[in-house]
């Protein structure tokens, strides 16, 4: 029977595979009851009432109950904390001592325990009457509201017109189904294809409107492949069929682009932006499905039009209310506001900032070191080989094939040996094998999820019958760390990191491809309560474990295709099984835009996309444009041709290989983002409206992206293009990456985009550091000298900083850091530290080149002070690594100035 259930399952697999998408696999929102029930609920369906209000803990507390209890509800719970820098806590659950069924499940190990520092205790409240409410000081420029009846909670400005700026069940959609005790002839199932879920305690779904004042978009909500700034999915104009956008996290083969389908990972966090250049935030931390409405302006014909507000329903089928207001109000702040909940992205080890080769699969050792040595033989920089699962023994994770592989740690040690790290694949789905080692272990220590019958839940992955381990135990997933020591991964070495797939995760004869809701984890909680957070703690042992088996020395690097908030703790993600089509290579830009806004930087898409095999064409354009994703990584189906970067001729050889270049060029400048990344959350890859707030033209624009603050890139998406219509904002002036042509700002450009390079530009005013010489991973560039380009504005002014450490180690946090800011002004440049002064790190790196854009000819040479030192200015074409452009502007260069990277000096130009 298992054998024959295997082999359908296989089947079923393998047609996913060679055919696309199947809808009817996967629930709509229809047929999902508690979205059904939400979305069909009128405007001021909600009878909830605020009472008792008081402060208690340093909160504002209140009791929520029906005005007129005809159906006997049980008060619920209300709180409400603020935290310093515009953050408001909202929190609503059932109410512990009239003895629910049993706790609902609040996610733990997301908030970040800093929060707790910001913490402003409540001490009293405010009341107005007219309508009654109760009133507390956020901060000085806002408030937070808690109207009592109906009830409605709502952050607004503390002067001028008090305006609002995100508001809860302000349209009275707010519903909160009660845990219930099953009695006799209950029927409580739901039905979906061939699985029953038992829904032991019924229907526990919540759902509310959430309104963002003074918005023209609202962006956020990963994951789907759509369009950055969300659609209306209910309303008037839209479709009556539209679904609503689904957070629930599903292994889709194949996905579809421009869909609001749910794909491999959950955030709840949703921003809105609008004409006065304002931002505001919504955060829902809660790991059951969830389903999100964008509603079109005029949706409920009573709430009246005018105001430029954008209303959404949220709806999840389980959990509490634990949500988050993010006042803003610039673009930046909601971001830090977030990063303050959930956390800051890690600091990746500098390789992994590089060039990312991977394939399922790598064949064998053989393979891998044709690989290796052909990227040398084509002067082309990589930093990691990947393997994917059949470099196992029949796909039990931490051993090797030993047929293929059978010197993993040789093979690992001569990568490492050019500077090269490998990845190993790590799924959670444990063969169940009872002479797998990991298995036995696992199965005696009791620590698989359980069914609901609560027997080892058995569901079919990769290696057939499997098991899952039960990541939401802190003692689980300590032991699940220690499995990375080098004891127990028999063949790892310090130079091997880990890749964790299919962590939704992923059951192919599941429902929907993934768990049953009613499987049960540790203390009883049911898996439909903790679904979307799983992957996110399998991430988070497996990325502990890397800092276990370093001893706490080495930086992990865990790649993950399941994320939820908080991820960006642990490590890096990518979007999944793209297709080698046009418009998947369009809609990861959107994608990873969204990844960024909602905190998840280090992120990044296949290369040449997953399934199916990209004309030349298409992959070029995808490594062009992927050099700039913060994750640059190319992958392939197993199905699909080989395409390492050589194998279409010289031409496109020659392209990708500047593509990839210019990426290692620019590595100190990803680096010195990344750090921005990991201190402020502000993201690598940014929308143009981040750095351009008031600039309208910019919302909805997701072809172009800005790279930090001082570039834009402009993407090309189609077939035989050889122009871009390039919209660059603000009133300065930018210079053409390639040639230094300057182009002026606040207009559409009709560019060249021949197939050399895409548009790209620096931003007037920045300066930014560069690494100029070819390499053949980061790793050699270790001691190269940098290049300073320093693109200035109108007043002839620009600034731009520098961020380098060790690349590898947790030193830096103590302090181990250069930190440079460098100032062009009045003809001199300064670099000044502005690491704080028990920051120490040296280097001997010199600054050898300094190239100002927009700097008149004229002057010959340059004064270095403290040095008192004359250095040569030479006038020419503008060079980038060994790329010198053909025609364009002459730039002004500074040659060999002899000054050092840590250290304070001027250059004065003579
Ligand atoms: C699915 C992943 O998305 C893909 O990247 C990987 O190659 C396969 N699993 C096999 O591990």
């Amino acid at each position: 029977m298992r054998s024959l259930l295997f082999t359908l399952s296989l089947l079923c697999f393998a047609s996913q595979t060679s055919l696309s998408w199947k809808k009817e696999e996967f629930r709509s929102c229809d047929q999902t009851p508690f979205c059904k029930r939400a979305r069909s609920r009128s405007p001021g369906a909600c009878s909830l009432i605020a009472t008792d209000v008081t402060i208690a803990d340093g909160d504002l507390v209140a009791k929520l109950t029906p005005k007129d209890n005809d159906d006997q509800i049980n008060p619920l719970v209300l709180s409400l904390s603020v935290y310093g820098d515009g953050i408001v806590r909202l929190r609503i659950d059932e109410d512990h001592s009239l003895n629910p069924p049993k706790k609902r499940f609040r996610v733990p190990d997301v908030v970040v325990p800093e929060l707790e520092e910001k913490k402003i205790r409540l001490e009293k409240f405010a009341t107005e009457n007219d309508p009654p409410s109760s009133v507390v000081y956020v901060s000085d420029g806002y408030e937070a509201v808690v109207r009592h009846e109906p009830f409605e909670v709502y952050v607004r400005e503390r002067s001028g017109d008090r305006r609002r700026v995100v508001s809860l069940n302000s349209h009275g959609l707010f519903d909160f189904e009660q845990l219930g005790k099953k009695g006799e002839g209950d029927d409580w199932e739901e039905k979906f294809r061939t699985h029953t879920d038992s829904r032991p305690f019924g229907s526990q779904s919540i759902s509310f409107d959430v309104s963002f004042y003074e918005s023209s978009f609202v962006y956020g909500i990963p994951e789907h492949a759509t369009s950055f700034a969300l659609k209306p999915t209910k309303g008037p104009g839209v479709e009556e069929s539209a679904e609503p956008y689904r957070l629930f996290n599903l292994d889709v083969f194949e996905y579809e682009h421009e869909s609001p389908f749910g794909l491999y990972g959950s955030i709840p966090f949703m921003v809105s932006h609008g004409g006065t250049g304002k931002s505001s935030g919504f955060f829902w931390l809660n790991a059951a499905e969830m389903q999100i409405d964008v509603l079109a302006e005029g949706w409920d014909a009573e709430s009246g039009g005018g105001e430029s507000r954008i209303d959404t329903l949220w709806m999840s089928e389980a959990g509490i209310v634990d949500t988050f207001f993010f006042a803003g109000p610039e673009p930046k702040d909601v971001v830090r506001q977030y990063a303050s909940v959930t956390g800051t992205s890690a600091m990746p080890q500098l390789f992994a900032t590089g060039y990312h080769q991977c394939r399922w699969n790598y064949k064998d050792e053989e393979d891998v070191a044709q690989v290796d040595s052909k990227f040398d033989e084509h002067d082309i920089p990589y930093d990691v080989l990947w393997l994917d699962i059949e470099h196992t023994d029949g796909k039990r994770y931490f051993t090797w094939d030993s047929a293929l592989f059978p010197n993993p740690e040789e093979m690992q040690k001569k990568l490492d040996a050019k500077g090269r790290r490998m990845v190993t694949i790590v799924d959670p789905h444990i063969k169940r094998d009872d002479s797998y080692f990991l298995h036995k272990e696992a199965t005696e220590m009791g620590y698989y999820v359980k069914d609901s019958s609560g027997k080892d839940f058995d569901g079919w992955c990769w290696p057939g019958s499997s098991s899952y381990i039960d990541m939401l135990s802190p003692e689980i997933r300590e032991w699940w760390g220690g499995r990375f020591s080098y004891k127990n991964y028999v063949g790892s070495t310090p130079s091997l990191y880990i890749w964790n797939d299919m962590n939704e995760p992923s059951v192919f004869n599941g429902p929907e491809v993934t768990m049953p809701r009613d499987a049960l984890h540790v203390g009883g909680v049911e898996h439909r309560e903790v679904h979307n957070a799983y992957g996110y703690y399998f991430h988070m042992a497996t990325s502990d474990g890397l800092v276990m088996r370093g001893e706490g020395k080495d930086r992990p690097f865990v790649l993950s295709r399941a994320i939820f908030p908080g991820t960006q703790r642990y490590g890096a993600i990518w979007t999944g099984d793209n297709t080698a089509e046009w418009e998947h290579l369009r809609v990861s830009i959107p994608m990873l835009l969204t990844l960024g806004l909602t905190g998840i930087t280090f992120s990044g898409a296949d290369i040449g996309g997953f399934f199916g095999n990209p004309e030349p064409e298409l992959l070029v354009r995808w490594y062009q444009v992927g050099a700039y994703y913060p994750f640059f990584r190319g992958h392939a189906h197993h199905d699909t041709k080989r395409r390492e970067p050589w194998l279409f001729g010289e031409r496109n050889t020659e392209l990708m290989r500047d593509a990839i270049h210019t990426r290692y060029t620019l590595l100190p400048y990803f680096y010195t983002l990344f750090r921005e990344a990991n201190v402020t959350g502000v993201p690598v890859l940014r929308p143009l409206w981040m750095e351009f707030p008031q600039d309208e033209a910019t919302f909805s624009n997701d072809e172009a992206f800005m790279v930090g603050n001082g570039l834009l890139v402009q993407g090309v998406y189609t077939k035989g293009t050889t122009h871009a219509s390039v919209y660059l904002p603000g009133k300065e002036s930018w210079y053409d990456l390639r040639n230094g042509k300057t182009y002026v700002g606040g207009k559409t450009h009709k560019m060249d985009a021949p197939e050399e390079s895409i548009p790209a530009f620096q931003r007037a005013g920045t300066i930014i550091p560069r690494k100029d010489r070819f390499r053949r991973s980061s790793f050699q560039m270790d001691n190269d000298p940098y290049t300073l380009v320093i693109a200035l504005n109108s007043s002839q002014e620009a600034d731009g900083e520098l961020y380098i450490d060790d690349g590898k180690s947790f030193e830096f946090k103590r302090g181990a850091y250069i930190h440079r800011r460098f100032v062009f002004s009045n003809g001199v440049l300064t670099s000044k530290n502005v690491a704080p002064p028990e920051a120490s790190l040296s280097s001997q790196c010199l600054i050898d080149r300094i190239i100002l854009l927009g700097h008149s000819s004229g002057p010959n040479s340059a004064l270095v002070e403290p040095l008192n030192q004359k250095a040569e200015i030479e006038m020419g074409p503008l060079r980038m690594g060994g790329l010198v452009a053909s025609s364009g502007t002459n730039v002004l260069t500074i040659r060999k100035p002899g000054v050092r990277v840590d250290q304070d000096w001027t250059i004065k130009i003579l």
